[in-house]
Parts: C-alpha cells; structure tokens; sequence
C-alpha cells in the first residue's frame, strides 16, 4: 500500500524533538533570541556576523519545515534558499509517498530546479523533512552536487512522529568536508493523520456516505 512508508517507525528513530546530532562543543551552538525561542539552542551566536555568511537552505512539502527555514532567515538576517524539483511532485498525498520511494530507491539524482549556491557563506542552516525514514531525495541532490567543504552545517529537521530514521548519516556522508552539529528536530503535523481523520469520521458518519 503507497502509504506504509510514511507510516513506518524506522529503526534507530530518535525521540521526539531530541538532539540527535554529533558531539558539539558549546561555543558551536548557536544563540539569538528568537532561534531560542524556535529551538531552545544555547550558545555563542556564531551567526552574528550577518546574512552574507549566513544561509538557510530547505526542503518543504506541506510548509512545516518553511515556517522553521523563514523564521531562522528573519533572525539572522540570512538569505533564504528554497531548494525543489526541476519537475514538481505529484499534489496527491498517495502519489507522492510513491513517487519519494522510487527516487529513494533509484541510483540516479533527482534534477532540481536550482541548486542554492552557498558559496562565501561560514554557516548553513539545511531544512528538510523525513521521507521514508530517510532524507528526501531533493535534498540528496543538493547535498551530492554542493561543495559544503569546511562549512558548519546546522541540520533543522521536521518529521511525523517517527523520528530521524537514518538521514542524519546520510547528511554526514553527502557532506563529509563539512562539519554537522547538532540538529532542531521537531515533530509535525503529518499529512497522513489528517487523511486518516478525515476517513474515520467518514466512517463514522454514514448520513454523507452513500449508502
Ligand atoms: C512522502 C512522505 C514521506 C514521509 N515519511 C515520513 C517518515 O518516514 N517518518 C515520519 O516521521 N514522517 C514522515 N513524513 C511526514 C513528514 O516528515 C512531516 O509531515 C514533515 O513535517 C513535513 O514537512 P514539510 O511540511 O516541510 O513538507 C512523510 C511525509 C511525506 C510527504
């Protein structure tokens, strides 16, 4: 059925809004209020230093990620890169947890529209939902075609419940030169539980089912 892969709890999954990055020095964390006050990050602002070397890269579907990426953009003044398909993706809810699994599981990269181009940038905010336990395979393009060599990655990370499953590595191995602390994770709202809401109070209204 399309839908298991969006329904599956991978193993490995990290709790709920945890912090499942690599070890991370304090003075590596970033600060500023309003970053506080979306992720609860403590620390020297590494990004002070202004929106030029500063970028905020995401991936977003059904806008959970977008509010997170416009929200780090506002506080530091960073340049805001959308990252999508050079052909779209299916509206379908269905048709889209198919069409992410054959891109996860094909060997070829998935052409994009545009690819940010995060050159002189020091720190990179990258957003992405979970598919599939994994990272999307957007985001899997970005990642293989961009020099993010000796760049700080900052990885903010939304998902339905089911936690990380195995993206976090597979950041790490996209980028290798570059160094990745410790992610915002955050359970959101998931297409599916609204679908299936709807269709359990279908079934529990029979007086709008024909009969
Ligand atoms: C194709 C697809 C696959 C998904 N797979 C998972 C998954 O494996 N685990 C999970 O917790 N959530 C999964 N989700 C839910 C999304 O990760 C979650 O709703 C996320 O916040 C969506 O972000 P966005 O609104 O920025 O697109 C999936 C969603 C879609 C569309």
């Amino acid at each position: 059925m399309a839908g298991r892969l969006a329904d599956r709890a991978p193993a490995g999954s990290a709790k709920l809004g945890s912090a499942a990055g690599t070890t991370l020095s304090r003075r590596k964390i970033l600060s500023g209020a309003a970053v506080m006050a979306v992720s609860g990050w403590a620390g020297r602002a590494v990004a002070q230093q202004g929106g030029g070397r500063t970028r905020v890269v995401f991936l977003s579907r059904s806008s959970n990620t977008r509010m997170l990426a416009g929200q780090l953009a506002r506080s530091f003044g960073a340049d805001l890169h959308e990252i999508r398909p050079r052909d779209p993706w299916p509206e379908d809810y269905e048709e889209m947890v198919d069409w992410a699994s054959r891109w996860r599981q094909s060997d070829s990269l998935l052409p994009l529209e545009s690819r940010p181009d995060p050159t002189g940038a020091e720190l990179v905010f990258v957003g992405f939902p979970i598919w599939g336990a994994a990272l999307p395979a957007p985001m899997r393009s970005f990642l293989a075609n961009t020099d993010l060599s000796g760049k700080t990655l900052v990885p903010f990370v939304t998902h339905g419940g089911f936690g990380l499953g195995n993206a976090l590595d597979e950041l790490r191995g996209l980028a290798p030169a570059a160094e990745v602390i410790q992610p915002f994770v955050l359970r959101c709202d998931q297409e599916r539980d609204n679908l299936n809401a709807l269709t359990a109070w279908l079934r529990e209204t029979p007086a709008v089912v024909p009969q």
